[in-house]
């Protein structure tokens, strides 16, 4: 078999280029995470909290610098602690997200304030930063990395909370259309993987997290698989066909979900029969058929799927569809290749919505499935469990405390996610009741057993 995966951008740069790359990717995302808070909203909208799921955004805005002047600042540079009365405040550990809301937590002029002073003093730091050391924590920049990945990750969180929030919209979508049509004639359908091997995982990714490692072999039978994720128009026909209200396609859990729950559509889905409208980030308009199917649970998926005679992916599966190059014998970094391009795949927040099937064909793997990154984070079937070799880097509150049986892992990332916070190995987690994250599905089923 042919190398393990084979280097990326940031592996070719030098301590220069990479310093300046890292300096410009802490001021964009920062930049996103003011679009997100103090440049669009003020007062209430700021500190008060608009569900018991999400934090304050004040929290998440003042928890990002605090978080990059632990590692950053403390960890990677030795420096002392700046204000060691409000770590508590911001540690997501100390207390859950209903709880944010009591805290005597900074106003919003003081969190853009300390914000600001923490990165400030990071960009001193950065001049003299070694990359080439031995120690990994610092090797590569992958602390850096971390940090950027880490605000990314919250400005999508933000941007959930943005959607949950009542009221005037505060987010302008920066594209009035979609960036990509669908090409003309384009066919969904499923393509066909054949039995065998291949590398899961990743080793020398450098920004890569402790859970996406080590690279490891997984063999596996073959399989089908979803070209597109299941669309708004599909996942209608299930709630047509009285998918809520047959339990044989629900998960017993799943069940008992949707009987307490009461839900019988999408979140944000409204009105019955002839038009389904939803509500994103503050406007109703009516429901795109041929858009990935949005704000579904683990569940919902899990149910659609059986209905559909097929089942949800496992995460192995997934990935193999998504990396895995059966010419060059070697995964990929993305579904197409080893470098990310811009048109290939709706990442970013570009839109505020997923593009619809038959969009972004450039974006395909080698075995021609599409839209594997961006538009929907796809629910898999699978556990959030460590690969054989797991080893908890830097810390054992990013991944390992997670692990078990309680969470669903989901891959690709969604229209909200940075294109530096996602690859092909990456993955996510949550609960399966989950529905306010931009959370959707694609299908697969074992070859050899009908639908
Ligand atoms: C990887 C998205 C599940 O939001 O809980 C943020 C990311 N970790 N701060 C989360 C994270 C620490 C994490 N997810
Ligand atoms: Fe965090």
């Amino acid at each position: 078999m042919a190398p393990m995966n084979s280097p990326g951008p940031l592996d070719a740069l030098d301590e220069g280029a990479l310093k300046e790359l890292i300096a410009g990717e802490l001021g964009a995302v920062r930049d996103r995470s003011f679009g997100l808070t103090t440049e669009v909203l003020a007062g209430d909208d700021l500190t008060a909290q608009v569900s018991p799921l999400m934090s304050p955004l004040v929290w998440d805005l003042a928890h990002v610098g605090n978080y990059e002047e632990l590692w950053l600042l403390r960890e990677a540079a030795g420096q002392e602690a700046m204000r060691p009365e409000i770590d508590d405040l911001y540690d997501a550990f100390e207390h859950p997200r209903a709880e944010r809301p009591t805290l005597p937590l900074l106003s919003p002029a003081e969190a853009r304030s300390y914000i600001g002073t923490v990165r400030a003093k990071v960009l001193d730091s950065l001049s003299s930063a070694r990359f080439d050391t031995p120690d990994p924590l610092t090797s590569g920049g992958f602390v850096y990395g971390m940090v950027v990945q880490h605000e990314h990750m919250h400005d999508e969180t933000m941007l959930a909370t943005h959607q949950l929030r009542k009221g005037a919209p505060a987010l302008l979508d920066p594209a009035a259309e979609p960036l990509q049509k669908p090409a003309e004639g384009s066919a969904a359908g499923e393509v066909l993987i054949e039995a065998g091997p291949f590398q899961m995982g990743t080793s020398d990714d450098p920004w890569a997290y402790d859970n996406e490692r080590p690279v490891h072999l997984v063999d596996l039978p073959a399989y089908y698989i979803d070209v597109e994720p299941v669309t708004n128009a599909a996942y209608i026909a299930f709630m047509e066909a009285g998918g809520y209200d047959d339990p044989r396609w629900w998960d017993p859990a799943g069940w008992e979900w949707r009987n307490t729950s009461g839900k019988r559509a999408p979140a944000f889905w409204d009105g019955e029969g002839r038009q389904w409208l939803r509500r994103r980030f503050g406007r109703t308009e009516p429901v795109p058929p041929g858009e990935p199917v949005q704000h579904v649970c683990w569940y919902e998926a899990d149910a659609y799927a059986r209905w559909a005679g097929k089942r949800l992916p496992t995460e192995a599966e997934w990935e193999k569809a998504a990396r895995w190059d059966p010419a060059a014998q070697r995964s990929r970094r993305y579904p197409w290749g080893e470098v990310y391009e811009e048109g290939r795949a709706n990442l970013g927040q570009r839109t505020l919505r997923p593009s619809e099937t038959g969009s972004y064909a450039a974006g395909a793997s080698a075995y021609g499935v599409r839209r594997l990154l961006g538009d929907v984070w796809e629910w898999t079937s699978s556990d959030f469990h460590g690969y054989p070799g797991f080893r908890s880097f830097p810390y054992k509150e990013y991944s390992e405390v997670f692990f078990g049986p309680e969470y669903k892992v989901l891959r690709g990332g969604s229209w909200a996610t940075h294109p530096l916070a996602v690859r092909g190995s990456f993955r996510n987690w949550d609960y399966p009741v989950r529905r306010q994250i931009f959370s959707g599905f694609r299908c697969a089923r074992s070859a050899g057993e009908g639908r």
